[in-house]
């Protein structure tokens, strides 16, 4: 039935999924009946290819006011969810044999979206104009760099100001921002602009998701992208044949965000990540993120995090150690990757006391 399979014994700090009790199941009801009741049939029929106006309007209005600038909602593409944008997003950019750059560590899921369309993955390294340089002097195509510059999946980082400036600034360079975490910031933290709205939409795609900030289950998501690239997006064949993706989903969306409810589910959210967050960190004796779902702990020198695997689930509890997030593994043997997302705070509590009996 779902993709989570629990293992009994072991408390898993390895999925990036929502606590189930946060799961808005008896307000998406609402917002469903709401749609119904305000757009009847054409809730059900075929949508508008770029998605439904009412959301991209809502969701237009709503990315200006956390983040500045003028509702577009002719910049937006609604997609299956980010994963289906980052799909989406290289069947059209990217030719095969294309070199697409990662971030190390980024979004291990990633790295098979992108070998589906059968282009190159290379690090972006230390150095991105020398990565640039060489890979051009070889007659290398680049499609984009994809990286996750906010409340960043592993790291629960996000890219620093300079940085972000560079990156906007290069005239040369196609950029997708994986900007799933933006809207998970707890206490009075307030995420960094997007790189999308730094760039004024010039050289850089954002994708985005619904997936963390309501349900995963409603595979919803968008593209931020210029008009022109929309219209490309719109024009696909399977969006032609079968109208906007998961419409009916899309509408009951608009109604769940237009009602309130969406600002009232995130404020609980906010609420209940940030203590399952606090009650991590606190355990481990780390800093907490500012946002996202992740704790990027370091393994102690003589460790590896494969090995400390092994310990950990003997002790009861289970993450993602450091090289999923590496292209090929290679690197972070140094750091596992701790998700304080599907587990109540008494869980996290004891998950980490498990943890630190397989560290000792
Ligand atoms: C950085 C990042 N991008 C994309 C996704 C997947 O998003 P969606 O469920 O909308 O496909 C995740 C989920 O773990 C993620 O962490």
């Amino acid at each position: 039935m779902i993709q989570f399979e629990a293992r009994p014994g072991i408390l898993d700090l390895g999925w990036g999924h929502p606590r189930p009790e946060l799961l808005p199941t008896a307000e998406w009801g609402v917002a469903a009946g709401e749609a119904l009741r305000v757009f009847g049939w054409q809730a059900l029929t075929y949508g508008y290819a770029a998605g439904p106006r009412p959301l991209t309007e809502w969701l237009a209005a709503r990315l200006a006011r956390i983040e500045g600038g003028d509702p577009d909602p002719d910049a937006l593409f609604i997609t299956a969810g980010a994963s289906h944008a980052l799909a989406l997003l290289a069947s059209v950019l990217a030719e095969p044999d294309d070199v697409v750059l990662v971030d190390s560590p980024t979004y291990h899921l990633a790295f098979q979206i992108l070998a589906d369309a059968r282009v190159e993955l290379r690090e972006a390294g230390d150095d991105l104009a020398a990565t640039i340089r060489d890979l051009r002097a070889q007659n290398r195509r680049i499609a984009f760099l994809y990286l996750v510059p906010t409340f960043a999946n592993p790291t629960g980082r996000s890219l620093p100001p300079d940085r972000r400036r560079a990156l906007v600034e290069r005239e040369d360079l196609t950029i997708v921002e994986d900007d799933t975490y933006r809207e998970l910031v707890y206490d009075e933290a307030v995420a960094p602009p997007s790189l999308w709205r730094m760039a004024g939409g010039r050289n850089v795609i954002r994708i985005g998701s619904f997936a963390k900030t309501v349900a995963p289950g409603l595979r919803l998501g968008w593209i931020s992208a210029t008009p022109a690239l929309v219209g490309r997006l719109a024009g696909l064949g399977y969006v032609h044949s079968g109208g906007g993706v998961n419409h009916t989903t899309a509408v009951t969306m608009a109604a769940f965000g237009a009602s309130g409810a969406y600002d009232r589910h995130l404020t609980r959210l906010r609420e209940s990540y940030r203590d399952q967050r606090d009650a991590l960190a606190t355990a481990l004796s780390v800093e907490p993120p500012p946002g996202g779902w992740f704790l990027w702990l370091p393994v102690p020198p003589g460790r590896t995090a494969t090995g400390l695997l092994t310990a950990a689930e003997q002790h009861g509890v289970s993450f993602v150690p450091g090289p999923h997030f590496y292209l090929d593994r290679r690197g972070g043997e140094d750091r596992i990757r701790l998700s304080f997302s599907l587990l109540p705070p008494g869980e996290l509590t004891e998950a980490a006391r498990r943890l630190r009996l397989a560290l000792n």
